[in-house]
């Protein structure tokens, strides 16, 4: 088993003074305590040197909520993984559904995107998850294996890479999918990654969960086989919110 990564995807949310209140309260809790799992935080762009300031050596790991796939370039408005690293950046997050969808992301792009990552050397958190209408169609486990093939990167090191299943009809809904569901994904996903990388480097993957999760449900979540941690957006934004879900 893996130790868990508990990973806050802020969204387009906060403001300078959010973050120092959030991390603030985060930071005096993980420095007291020798918890179980890994904590990042994902801000938007013009959050991160304000996060990455207040984290500077502290036992939490902060994150970009996206990448170009060039080093650099007249990419108006886009950030490049290496300037992430440059900053401080342990990870970032690549293919979000919010990006796929807002943005157009194809798997392609997701590839190139956590492509440029791993050579800048951060960890991306590869997104992956279907819509309800694939569900519907009993199509998920196609979709999922599709991306899984397209969105990681050909040469990529098992160790240094995350993915997180989030099925897209549970992302800010209030819905979550089953135990059941959870496991059946879960666990394709690692046979996924064991066909790619042999059983023992699969293993070691984090696979996260994200779609809705929140206290009340982390625990059952987080207890399903191969869930290693989860992606949290609306309950990242509290900290003993967040907290509760990582620690318990
Ligand atoms: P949610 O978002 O926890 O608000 O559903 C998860 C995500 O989009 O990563």
């Amino acid at each position: 088993m893996v130790r868990k990564l508990i990973a806050g995807n802020w969204k387009m949310n906060g403001s300078v003074s959010f973050a120092s209140e959030l991390v603030g309260g985060l930071l005096s809790k993980i420095e007291q305590q020798d918890v179980s799992a890994d904590f990042v935080v994902c801000p938007p762009a013009a959050l991160l040197g304000s996060v990455l300031s207040l984290a500077k050596g502290t036992k939490l790991s902060v994150g970009g909520q996206d990448c170009h796939a060039n080093v650099s370039g007249a990419h108006t408005g886009d950030t490049s993984a290496e300037l992430l690293k440059d900053i401080g950046c342990g990870y970032v997050l690549t293919g979000h559904s919010e990006r796929r969808t807002d943005h157009g992301e194809t798997d392609s792009d997701v590839k190139a995107k956590s492509t440029a990552a791993l050579k800048a050397g951060l960890t991306p958190i590869i997104c992956i998850g279907e819509t309800e209408g694939e569900r519907v169609s009993g199509n998920t486990l196609k979709v999922i294996e599709q991306q899984v093939t397209n969105s990681l990167p050909d040469d990529a090191d098992s160790s240094a890479i995350v993915l997180a299943y989030e099925p897209v009809w549970a992302i800010g809904t209030g819905k979550t999918a089953t135990p059941d569901d959870v496991a059946e994904v879960h666990n394709f996903i690692r046979e996924l990654l064991v066909s790619r990388f042999g059983r023992e480097a699969a293993n070691k993957i984090n696979i996260l969960y994200g779609g809705s999760v929140k206290p009340s449900n982390a625990a059952e979540l987080l207890a399903v086989s191969n869930v290693d941690g989860a992606l949290v957006g609306g309950a990242s934004l509290k900290v003993e919110d967040f907290w509760a879900i990582g620690v318990r």
